[in-house]
């Protein structure tokens, strides 16, 4: 089982690839989309979306970084992947689902699911001009508006060479709307030499059991729920390989806070205009699995100054740790009051609940 950090752009940063890797249970990553329009992607380019490649493509904590490119000329994306190649990326991954009118306009992403063979001519020039070494991946929706199309453009990827598919479980037309269909990927074909991997609606180690069974994928791409929960891939490594990590714990609230403040003081700390931007975001995702995230939203949503943000992360980070089983469990259980909450028992339950092994 493979498990990769999904692509988010405008979320999914440097900074967030390197925290999430640091926390662990990512074989991969991919790059925000870096858009192919008029020319090749310069160098330049290259390097500022993904840092990683002046440290041998990997994140600080060894884990390969793929770059991914979005656009509709099978030439100017071979150029481009060339040029990123040689700036050492270690993987080129091809982006044929994003929904967004301004990308769909100018002919990349998603719009292209409707021409199959207009998919296989950008993978295969790619796949031809770069080494053979560095794996040519893509990643797709089922469709555009429907699902009918899909054995045609894997089958179509698969003979254009490509090493690896992601298939995001929802067309285009769909969006971000739950439910993702995995269901759609079982009936496929399986290409020999093409490894598919199931993305979308992966929250909880439950759901990445459910996507794997009835998508017959093994590998896993994981993302809203890699920021809603950051250990999530590792909770999902204990849960689903025997053996490994076996006594992985969930991350509680005040674990979860200590990663929020190293990410405020690394992040956030540049332009003065946008700071507090990226922690406000996170913690939009965090408030889904931890009511504590909800309070610290609430406290710093309105301040500007890095001082004072720094200062309420720091408090809430001293309340907090009185309440830390509390704030796990009703994580858990958000429809329970904290009155409801009796830590030594219901802990216990929740945990079992959701498949952690419960402490000593
Ligand atoms: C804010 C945001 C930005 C995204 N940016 C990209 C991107 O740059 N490239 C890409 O291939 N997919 C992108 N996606 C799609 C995700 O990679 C993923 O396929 C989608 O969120 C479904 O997975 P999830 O349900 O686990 O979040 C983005 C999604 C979101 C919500």
């Amino acid at each position: 089982m493979k498990l990769i950090l999904a692509p988010m752009e405008g979320v999914v940063d440097y900074k967030m690839r390197q925290l999430l890797t640091d926390i662990g249970g990512y074989d991969r990553c991919v790059t925000e989309f870096i858009r192919v329009s008029a020319q090749p992607v310069p160098k330049k380019v290259f390097l500022r979306l993904c840092p990683e490649l002046e440290h041998g493509g990997r994140t600080q904590a060894g884990v390969p970084v793929y770059v991914q490119l979005l656009g509709g000329c099978p030439d100017l994306m071979a150029k481009s992947a060339v040029i990123g190649a040689s700036s050492g990326a270690l993987g080129i991954d091809l982006n044929f689902g994003c929904p967004a009118k301004t990308v769909n306009r100018r002919d990349g992403g998603s719009v292209l699911l409707q021409y199959p063979r207009r998919i296989e001519s950008i993978v295969e020039a790619v796949r031809q001009s770069v080494d053979s070494a560095i794996p040519v991946c893509a990643k797709i929706r089922l469709g555009f508006d429907s699902a009918d199309l899909l054995p045609e453009i894997v089958g179509r990827i698969a003979a254009a060479g490509a090493n690896e598919l992601c298939i995001h479980a929802r067309t285009r037309l769909d969006g971000y709307k739950p439910p993702a269909h995995w269901q759609h990927i079982s009936g496929i074909q399986r290409p020999e030499k093409m490894e598919l991997i199931v993305n979308g609606e992966i929250w909880s180690s439950m759901d990445a059991l459910e996507a794997q069974h009835q998508s017959a994928c093994k590998s896993l791409m994981l993302g809203r729920g890699a920021l809603a929960r950051p250990d999530l891939a590792r909770i999902i490594r204990s849960h689903l390989e025997a053996g490994d990590e076996q006594d992985w714990q969930s991350f509680s609230w005040p674990e979860v806070a200590t990663w929020v403040e190293r990410f405020f003081n690394q992040q956030d700390s540049g332009n003065h205009r946008y700071i507090g931007n990226r922690t406000k975001q996170w913690l939009g995702y965090l408030r889904k699995n931890y009511v504590g995230a909800e309070q610290l939203f609430h406290q710093i949503k309105k301040l500007k100054d890095r001082n004072e943000i720094a200062t309420m992360i720091k408090r809430h980070r001293s309340q907090i740790e009185k309440m830390s089983s509390l704030s796990f469990a009703h994580s858990l259980d958000p429809t329970k009051s904290f009155e409801e909450l009796s830590i030594h028992t219901y802990s216990k339950r929740s945990r079992k609940i959701v498949g952690i092994p419960s402490a000593a």
